[in-house]
């Protein structure tokens, strides 16, 4: 029987050229299968506020809301290793808060790492989080929590300066101690530089082929997220359509009385 993956395993993977794998995910039947297929990674993202709960982003997403997902996927009992996102206000405005809020999702949720965006700008709050032993996963690039301050979900890192910033970025987050970095919504060409650089490992989404890992929301490769359909998302299968298919024909079985028929009801 395979052992729970650490951080140690994923960081292990970027030093020995084995690609590391990560899917979000946000429940237990989920959690289950995925795992059951051997994902090195679960990221429990507050993407769940768009592609789960509707919202337009993932600014609305709660303390409480993350704590319950992560929740979810532990009663699962992965084997990979899981990542928890720190939501939005959440450890922006203080350290005392980002440390309590971090130690919720590992004390209530049981994640064995958090994730936070940001990059030279969220280096102390990511210190103090590490000193208290929880590992960190940063986030730099599109950070999705900054929708606002970049103007839409856009490409980042394109010209000289914007790309110093993000190689600034990355070098901060490792520095203060970050166990691996996402790279999201950047040029392949500066993933790769970055990827290099660094000796923690690198996840890209939207970044090219060059970094040490790949992640992508669980809802767009199942073709379940119809609001976004970036240029980087592959869709692995139509479940849309499986799902439409069952819940048609299971609505025409009850009206037209097929269903249940004897052999699902009770003698
Ligand atoms: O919230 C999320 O799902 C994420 C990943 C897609 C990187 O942050």
């Amino acid at each position: 029987m395979s052992k729970k993956k650490t951080i140690l395993d994923i960081q292990k993977m970027k030093a020995e050229g084995e690609k590391i794998s990560v899917l979000t995910c946000y429940d237990y039947p989920t959690a289950r299968i995925m795992d059951g297929c051997g994902i090195d990674v679960i990221l429990v993202g507050d993407s769940v506020g768009v592609v789960v709960a509707g919202h337009e982003n993932t600014l609305p997403v709660t303390m409480d809301e993350m704590v319950y997902h992560t929740r979810a996927v532990l009663r699962a009992q992965p084997k990979a290793l899981v990542v928890s996102d720190m939501p939005f206000l959440s450890y922006q405005t203080d350290l005392t808060a980002a440390r309590s809020n971090a130690g919720r999702l590992v004390k209530e949720g049981g994640a064995a790492a958090v994730k936070l965006e940001g990059g030279e700008n969220v280096a102390a709050t990511i210190r103090a989080i590490v000193d208290m032993d929880i590992p960190i996963l940063a986030h730099i690039g599109l950070t999705p929590q900054s929708i606002h301050r970049m103007g839409g979900y856009r490409v980042q890192g394109k010209g000289d300066a914007q790309a110093e910033q993000l190689l600034a970025d990355a070098r901060a987050v490792e520095a203060a101690g970050a166990f691996g970095v996402v790279l999201e919504g950047i040029p392949l060409k500066l993933a790769r530089q970055i990827t290099a650089e660094l000796t923690i490992p690198t996840i890209g989404i939207g970044a090219g082929p060059h970094c040490d890992g790949q992640v992508l929301v669980i809802h767009d490769i199942l073709g379940l997220c119809e609001k976004y359909s970036p240029k980087f998302v592959k869709k692995y299968a139509d479940v849309k359509t499986i799902m439409t298919d069952a819940v048609s024909r299971y609505i025409a079985e009850v009206k037209g009385g097929e269903f249940p028929d004897e052999g699902h009801s009770f003698n």
